[in-house]
Protein backbone atom coordinates (compact mmCIF):
# COMPACT_ATOMS: atom_id res chain seq x y z
CA UNK A 1 0.00 0.00 0.00
CA UNK A 2 1.49 3.59 -1.33
CA UNK A 3 1.95 5.36 1.73
CA UNK A 4 -0.67 8.54 1.85
CA UNK A 5 1.74 11.48 1.86
CA UNK A 6 -1.10 14.00 1.45
CA UNK A 7 -1.97 12.96 5.82
CA UNK A 8 1.45 12.68 6.79
CA UNK A 9 2.28 16.40 5.16
CA UNK A 10 -0.88 17.83 7.42
CA UNK A 11 -0.29 16.36 10.51
CA UNK A 12 3.95 16.73 10.32
CA UNK A 13 4.36 19.69 7.93
CA UNK A 14 7.43 18.97 5.50
CA UNK A 15 10.13 18.11 4.78
CA UNK A 16 9.82 14.46 5.98
CA UNK A 17 12.41 11.79 6.10
CA UNK A 18 10.44 8.74 6.59
CA UNK A 19 12.34 5.62 7.50
CA UNK A 20 10.15 2.80 6.96
CA UNK A 21 11.33 -0.31 9.18
CA UNK A 22 8.50 -2.20 8.06
CA UNK A 23 10.20 -2.39 4.49
CA UNK A 24 13.81 -2.73 5.96
CA UNK A 25 12.64 -5.44 7.50
CA UNK A 26 11.41 -7.03 3.97
CA UNK A 27 14.67 -6.35 2.19
CA UNK A 28 16.76 -7.79 5.03
CA UNK A 29 14.10 -11.05 4.94
CA UNK A 30 15.21 -10.88 0.87
CA UNK A 31 18.81 -10.29 1.39
CA UNK A 32 18.98 -13.58 3.97
CA UNK A 33 16.86 -15.48 1.08
CA UNK A 34 20.31 -14.86 -1.14
CA UNK A 35 22.56 -15.72 1.46
CA UNK A 36 20.46 -17.83 3.90
CA UNK A 37 23.89 -19.24 5.71
CA UNK A 38 26.28 -16.43 5.70
CA UNK A 39 26.99 -13.58 8.40
CA UNK A 40 25.33 -10.33 7.23
CA UNK A 41 26.76 -7.29 9.27
CA UNK A 42 24.99 -3.97 8.65
CA UNK A 43 27.68 -1.31 7.71
CA UNK A 44 26.40 1.46 10.72
CA UNK A 45 28.25 4.35 8.51
CA UNK A 46 25.62 3.86 5.33
CA UNK A 47 22.89 5.31 7.84
CA UNK A 48 23.60 5.21 12.07
CA UNK A 49 19.86 6.14 12.75
CA UNK A 50 19.32 4.24 15.92
CA UNK A 51 16.07 3.12 14.96
CA UNK A 52 17.46 1.52 12.41
CA UNK A 53 20.64 -0.20 14.47
CA UNK A 54 18.07 -1.02 16.74
CA UNK A 55 15.65 -2.89 13.96
CA UNK A 56 18.74 -4.67 12.20
CA UNK A 57 19.67 -5.73 15.83
CA UNK A 58 16.52 -7.48 16.42
CA UNK A 59 16.53 -9.33 13.03
CA UNK A 60 19.74 -10.54 13.95
CA UNK A 61 22.35 -8.71 11.95
CA UNK A 62 25.88 -8.53 12.88
CA UNK A 63 27.58 -4.93 13.20
CA UNK A 64 30.18 -3.52 10.60
CA UNK A 65 31.76 -0.40 12.07
CA UNK A 66 34.77 1.37 11.02
CA UNK A 67 35.15 3.91 14.41
CA UNK A 68 35.23 3.91 18.20
CA UNK A 69 31.86 6.64 17.58
CA UNK A 70 30.36 3.52 15.83
CA UNK A 71 31.63 1.11 18.66
CA UNK A 72 30.10 3.50 21.16
CA UNK A 73 26.86 3.35 19.10
CA UNK A 74 26.96 -0.83 19.26
CA UNK A 75 27.26 -0.58 23.01
CA UNK A 76 24.46 1.72 23.30
CA UNK A 77 21.89 -0.35 21.22
CA UNK A 78 23.45 -3.30 22.61
CA UNK A 79 24.63 -5.45 19.97
CA UNK A 80 26.89 -8.73 21.43
CA UNK A 81 30.65 -8.01 20.79
CA UNK A 82 30.75 -11.12 18.98
CA UNK A 83 28.89 -9.88 16.17
CA UNK A 84 30.87 -6.86 15.46
CA UNK A 85 32.86 -6.60 12.63
CA UNK A 86 35.83 -3.44 13.12
CA UNK A 87 37.11 -2.26 9.61
CA UNK A 88 38.91 1.17 9.44
CA UNK A 89 42.03 2.41 8.53
CA UNK A 90 44.50 5.01 9.97
CA UNK A 91 43.87 3.54 13.42
CA UNK A 92 45.53 4.36 16.54
CA UNK A 93 47.12 2.43 19.59
CA UNK A 94 44.32 3.75 21.94
CA UNK A 95 41.21 2.57 19.07
CA UNK A 96 42.82 -1.04 19.20
CA UNK A 97 43.27 -1.33 22.56
CA UNK A 98 39.95 -0.30 23.59
CA UNK A 99 38.41 -2.80 20.43
CA UNK A 100 40.85 -5.28 21.43
CA UNK A 101 39.75 -5.43 25.13
CA UNK A 102 36.08 -6.28 23.75
CA UNK A 103 37.20 -9.56 22.62
CA UNK A 104 35.06 -8.29 18.89
CA UNK A 105 34.17 -10.97 16.60
CA UNK A 106 37.02 -9.86 14.54
CA UNK A 107 39.20 -6.60 13.76
CA UNK A 108 39.97 -6.26 10.10
CA UNK A 109 43.36 -4.74 9.52
CA UNK A 110 43.63 -1.99 6.46
CA UNK A 111 47.67 -2.51 5.76
CA UNK A 112 50.73 -4.03 6.97
CA UNK A 113 51.20 -1.17 9.62
CA UNK A 114 47.96 -1.59 11.17
CA UNK A 115 49.07 -5.11 11.83
CA UNK A 116 52.15 -3.96 13.30
CA UNK A 117 50.49 -2.41 15.65
CA UNK A 118 47.93 -4.66 16.77
CA UNK A 119 50.49 -7.30 16.60
CA UNK A 120 52.54 -5.29 19.51
CA UNK A 121 49.40 -4.16 21.56
CA UNK A 122 48.32 -8.07 21.38
CA UNK A 123 51.76 -8.82 22.78
CA UNK A 124 52.27 -5.37 25.37
CA UNK A 125 48.25 -6.77 26.91
CA UNK A 126 48.70 -10.75 26.06
CA UNK A 127 45.45 -10.90 24.60
CA UNK A 128 44.15 -13.02 21.92
CA UNK A 129 42.85 -10.78 19.10
CA UNK A 130 40.44 -12.56 16.43
CA UNK A 131 41.73 -10.46 13.29
CA UNK A 132 40.80 -10.57 9.38
CA UNK A 133 42.77 -9.09 6.57
CA UNK A 134 41.56 -6.67 4.27
CA UNK A 135 42.95 -7.30 0.80
CA UNK A 136 43.00 -4.70 -2.21
CA UNK A 137 42.24 -7.73 -4.69
CA UNK A 138 43.68 -6.15 -7.57
CA UNK A 139 40.78 -6.93 -9.60
CA UNK A 140 39.20 -5.11 -12.91
CA UNK A 141 35.54 -3.97 -11.69
CA UNK A 142 33.15 -4.67 -14.47
CA UNK A 143 31.84 -0.45 -15.08
CA UNK A 144 34.47 0.64 -12.63
CA UNK A 145 37.96 1.17 -12.32
CA UNK A 146 40.83 -0.91 -10.83
CA UNK A 147 41.42 -0.43 -7.24
CA UNK A 148 44.99 -1.18 -7.21
CA UNK A 149 46.90 1.99 -5.97
CA UNK A 150 43.86 2.75 -3.66
CA UNK A 151 44.18 3.06 -0.19
CA UNK A 152 42.50 -0.05 0.99
CA UNK A 153 44.23 -2.96 1.56
CA UNK A 154 46.68 -5.11 1.80
CA UNK A 155 48.55 -5.42 -1.27
CA UNK A 156 49.00 -9.13 -2.84
CA UNK A 157 52.30 -8.81 -3.18
CA UNK A 158 52.45 -7.62 1.01
CA UNK A 159 50.25 -10.90 2.00
CA UNK A 160 53.14 -13.54 2.74
CA UNK A 161 54.54 -10.62 4.79
CA UNK A 162 51.54 -10.78 6.71
CA UNK A 163 51.54 -14.10 6.45
CA UNK A 164 54.70 -13.95 8.70
CA UNK A 165 53.84 -11.51 11.06
CA UNK A 166 50.48 -13.48 12.08
CA UNK A 167 52.69 -16.87 12.62
CA UNK A 168 55.38 -15.51 14.70
CA UNK A 169 53.24 -14.02 16.88
CA UNK A 170 50.79 -16.73 19.48
CA UNK A 171 48.00 -13.88 20.12
CA UNK A 172 47.16 -13.14 16.74
CA UNK A 173 44.19 -15.71 14.74
CA UNK A 174 43.66 -15.19 11.49
CA UNK A 175 40.00 -15.61 11.21
CA UNK A 176 39.50 -13.88 7.62
CA UNK A 177 40.12 -12.68 4.36
CA UNK A 178 37.83 -9.59 3.59
CA UNK A 179 37.86 -6.91 0.53
CA UNK A 180 35.55 -4.48 -0.64
CA UNK A 181 34.75 -3.27 -3.67
CA UNK A 182 32.87 -0.40 -3.55
CA UNK A 183 29.25 0.94 -4.08
CA UNK A 184 25.75 0.31 -6.26
CA UNK A 185 27.59 -2.58 -7.97
CA UNK A 186 24.71 -4.35 -10.36
CA UNK A 187 27.07 -6.82 -11.74
CA UNK A 188 27.02 -10.21 -9.75
CA UNK A 189 30.25 -11.30 -11.47
CA UNK A 190 32.12 -8.32 -9.38
CA UNK A 191 31.90 -10.11 -6.48
CA UNK A 192 33.17 -13.74 -8.25
CA UNK A 193 36.03 -12.06 -9.50
CA UNK A 194 36.75 -10.75 -5.44
CA UNK A 195 35.57 -13.81 -4.41
CA UNK A 196 38.26 -16.24 -6.76
CA UNK A 197 40.98 -13.06 -5.42
CA UNK A 198 40.48 -13.67 -2.27
CA UNK A 199 40.25 -17.48 -2.55
CA UNK A 200 43.22 -17.53 -4.17
CA UNK A 201 45.38 -15.95 -1.12
CA UNK A 202 42.91 -18.52 1.47
CA UNK A 203 43.06 -21.66 -0.65
CA UNK A 204 40.31 -23.18 2.22
CA UNK A 205 43.22 -22.46 4.94
CA UNK A 206 40.96 -19.41 6.11
CA UNK A 207 37.25 -19.62 7.43
CA UNK A 208 35.45 -16.64 6.61
CA UNK A 209 36.21 -14.71 3.52
CA UNK A 210 33.88 -11.35 3.69
CA UNK A 211 33.01 -9.77 0.75
CA UNK A 212 31.99 -6.64 1.99
CA UNK A 213 29.20 -4.50 0.75
CA UNK A 214 28.27 -2.38 -2.08
CA UNK A 215 25.35 -4.53 -3.70
CA UNK A 216 23.05 -1.75 -5.68
CA UNK A 217 19.60 -1.67 -4.10
CA UNK A 218 16.63 -3.95 -4.78
CA UNK A 219 14.71 -1.31 -6.96
CA UNK A 220 18.31 -0.22 -8.79
CA UNK A 221 18.70 -3.74 -9.27
CA UNK A 222 14.96 -3.92 -10.72
CA UNK A 223 15.69 -0.99 -12.75
CA UNK A 224 18.52 -3.37 -14.69
CA UNK A 225 16.12 -6.53 -14.38
CA UNK A 226 18.21 -8.07 -11.45
CA UNK A 227 17.85 -9.10 -8.25
CA UNK A 228 20.19 -9.82 -5.21
CA UNK A 229 18.74 -13.40 -5.85
CA UNK A 230 20.66 -13.03 -8.75
CA UNK A 231 23.75 -12.55 -6.88
CA UNK A 232 22.95 -14.91 -4.18
CA UNK A 233 23.30 -17.61 -6.78
CA UNK A 234 26.49 -16.27 -8.42
CA UNK A 235 28.06 -15.82 -5.46
CA UNK A 236 27.53 -19.42 -4.11
CA UNK A 237 28.05 -21.31 -7.00
CA UNK A 238 31.45 -20.17 -6.73
CA UNK A 239 31.58 -21.20 -2.99
CA UNK A 240 30.42 -24.36 -2.90
CA UNK A 241 30.09 -24.11 0.83
CA UNK A 242 33.61 -24.41 1.15
CA UNK A 243 33.99 -20.89 3.31
CA UNK A 244 31.73 -18.81 5.39
CA UNK A 245 30.49 -15.79 3.82
CA UNK A 246 30.35 -12.60 5.32
CA UNK A 247 28.73 -9.47 3.69
CA UNK A 248 28.60 -6.27 5.05
CA UNK A 249 25.48 -4.35 3.02
CA UNK A 250 25.09 -0.71 3.61
CA UNK A 251 22.85 0.66 0.74
CA UNK A 252 20.97 -2.40 -0.32
CA UNK A 253 19.24 -2.61 3.15
CA UNK A 254 18.70 0.83 3.59
CA UNK A 255 18.39 3.01 0.76
CA UNK A 256 14.85 1.85 -0.71
CA UNK A 257 13.50 1.79 3.29
CA UNK A 258 13.35 5.35 3.62
CA UNK A 259 11.69 8.33 1.41
CA UNK A 260 11.30 11.94 2.14
CA UNK A 261 8.01 13.99 1.63
CA UNK A 262 8.58 17.48 0.32
CA UNK A 263 6.80 20.45 -1.12
CA UNK A 264 7.28 22.20 -4.76
CA UNK A 265 8.68 25.97 -3.28
CA UNK A 266 9.25 27.59 -7.13
CA UNK A 267 9.13 26.73 -10.62
CA UNK A 268 10.89 28.58 -13.68
CA UNK A 269 11.92 27.38 -16.65
CA UNK A 270 11.73 23.66 -16.14
CA UNK A 271 13.59 23.74 -13.12
CA UNK A 272 11.36 22.41 -9.47
CA UNK A 273 12.80 23.76 -6.43
CA UNK A 274 11.84 21.59 -3.18
CA UNK A 275 12.02 22.43 0.38
CA UNK A 276 14.80 19.80 0.88
CA UNK A 277 18.02 20.31 -0.31
CA UNK A 278 21.57 19.03 -0.85
CA UNK A 279 22.32 19.46 2.73
CA UNK A 280 20.39 16.32 3.44
CA UNK A 281 19.70 14.75 0.22
CA UNK A 282 23.46 14.92 -0.38
CA UNK A 283 24.65 15.41 -4.26
CA UNK A 284 26.86 12.44 -4.78
CA UNK A 285 27.88 10.67 -7.94
CA UNK A 286 26.25 7.50 -6.97
CA UNK A 287 23.12 8.60 -4.95
CA UNK A 288 19.84 6.80 -6.84
CA UNK A 289 17.02 9.42 -5.33
CA UNK A 290 14.00 8.80 -7.40
CA UNK A 291 11.22 11.56 -7.62
CA UNK A 292 8.09 9.73 -8.00
CA UNK A 293 5.33 11.59 -9.99
CA UNK A 294 2.43 10.71 -12.42
CA UNK A 295 4.27 10.24 -15.75
CA UNK A 296 3.24 12.57 -18.26
CA UNK A 297 4.82 14.79 -21.08
CA UNK A 298 6.48 17.77 -19.28
CA UNK A 299 10.38 16.84 -18.69
CA UNK A 300 11.70 18.96 -15.10
CA UNK A 301 14.96 19.07 -12.91
CA UNK A 302 14.50 18.92 -9.53
CA UNK A 303 16.71 20.81 -6.82
CA UNK A 304 16.93 21.55 -3.61
CA UNK A 305 17.23 25.32 -2.49
CA UNK A 306 20.43 25.69 -2.35
CA UNK A 307 22.54 28.20 -3.43
CA UNK A 308 25.11 25.31 -4.58
CA UNK A 309 25.22 24.53 -8.00
CA UNK A 310 25.35 20.70 -7.03
CA UNK A 311 22.34 20.59 -4.98
CA UNK A 312 20.49 18.58 -7.80
CA UNK A 313 18.14 15.92 -6.76
CA UNK A 314 17.24 14.20 -10.02
CA UNK A 315 16.59 15.04 -13.71
CA UNK A 316 15.01 14.90 -16.50
CA UNK A 317 11.68 13.56 -15.00
CA UNK A 318 8.93 13.14 -17.38
CA UNK A 319 5.59 14.73 -15.09
CA UNK A 320 2.17 15.56 -15.65
CA UNK A 321 2.71 19.14 -14.99
CA UNK A 322 3.23 20.11 -11.36
CA UNK A 323 2.15 23.47 -9.63
CA UNK A 324 4.00 25.52 -6.56
CA UNK A 325 2.63 24.09 -3.13
CA UNK A 326 2.38 20.13 -4.48
CA UNK A 327 3.97 17.58 -2.79
CA UNK A 328 6.39 15.49 -4.14
CA UNK A 329 7.97 12.11 -2.74
CA UNK A 330 11.20 11.24 -2.90
CA UNK A 331 12.35 7.57 -2.95
CA UNK A 332 15.52 5.49 -2.13
CA UNK A 333 16.99 7.77 0.20
CA UNK A 334 18.15 6.27 2.77
CA UNK A 335 22.01 5.65 1.79
CA UNK A 336 24.42 7.81 2.68
CA UNK A 337 21.82 11.00 3.36
CA UNK A 338 21.22 11.16 7.18
CA UNK A 339 24.85 9.96 8.20
CA UNK A 340 26.25 12.67 5.49
CA UNK A 341 24.09 15.30 6.60
CA UNK A 342 25.04 18.85 7.31
CA UNK A 343 23.74 22.18 8.24
CA UNK A 344 24.28 24.37 5.69
CA UNK A 345 21.55 26.63 5.64
CA UNK A 346 18.77 24.40 6.98
CA UNK A 347 17.64 22.22 9.24
CA UNK A 348 17.62 18.34 9.09
CA UNK A 349 13.98 17.53 8.26
CA UNK A 350 11.30 16.46 10.76
CA UNK A 351 12.07 12.35 10.89
CA UNK A 352 9.10 10.09 11.09
CA UNK A 353 9.24 6.08 12.33
CA UNK A 354 6.81 3.92 10.26
CA UNK A 355 6.16 0.36 12.40
CA UNK A 356 3.75 -2.16 12.05
CA UNK A 357 2.26 -0.22 9.87
CA UNK A 358 1.97 3.03 11.84
CA UNK A 359 3.42 6.28 11.92
CA UNK A 360 5.82 7.81 14.94
CA UNK A 361 7.10 11.16 15.11
CA UNK A 362 10.58 10.67 16.04
CA UNK A 363 12.12 14.00 16.36
CA UNK A 364 10.64 17.57 14.92
CA UNK A 365 12.86 19.53 12.46
CA UNK A 366 15.43 21.04 14.00
CA UNK A 367 15.17 24.87 15.05
CA UNK A 368 17.66 27.68 14.01
CA UNK A 369 18.19 28.25 17.51
CA UNK A 370 19.38 24.06 17.96
CA UNK A 371 21.77 24.52 15.21
CA UNK A 372 22.98 27.71 16.47
CA UNK A 373 23.61 26.37 20.37
CA UNK A 374 25.08 23.29 18.19
CA UNK A 375 28.09 25.37 17.28
CA UNK A 376 28.47 27.78 19.83
C1 LIG B 1 34.34 -1.80 4.31
C2 LIG B 1 32.98 -1.40 3.89
N1 LIG B 1 31.99 -2.31 4.03
C3 LIG B 1 30.71 -2.00 3.67
C4 LIG B 1 30.39 -0.76 3.14
C5 LIG B 1 28.97 -0.49 2.75
O1 LIG B 1 28.88 -0.22 1.39
P1 LIG B 1 27.45 -0.14 0.69
O2 LIG B 1 26.67 0.91 1.40
O3 LIG B 1 27.76 0.26 -0.71
O4 LIG B 1 26.82 -1.49 0.79
C6 LIG B 1 31.41 0.21 2.98
C7 LIG B 1 31.10 1.52 2.43
O5 LIG B 1 31.90 2.37 2.16
C8 LIG B 1 32.73 -0.13 3.36
O6 LIG B 1 33.74 0.74 3.23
Amino acid sequence: MRDNIKLLAKKYGTPLFVIDLDKLEETFLKFKKAFPNSIIAYSYKTNFHPEILKALKRLGAFAEIISNQELYFTEKIGVDNNKIIFNGLGRTNKEFIESTQKNLFSININSIDELEKISSISRRLRKVVKIGLRIDPEINLHHKKSFSNSKFGIKRRDYKKAEKIIKNNRYLRLKILHSHIGTNSITPNNYVENFKALDNLAKNQITYLDLGGGFASESILNENSKSILDFGRAINKANKNRYNLIFEPGRYLIEDSCYCVTRILSIYNNWIILDLAGNFLIPLVNANYRIKTKKGKYKYNFAGNLCFAADIIQKKVYSVKLNEGELIRIDNVGAYTFSLRNNMAFPDPTIIIKRNNKYKLYKQKQTPLEIFNNIT
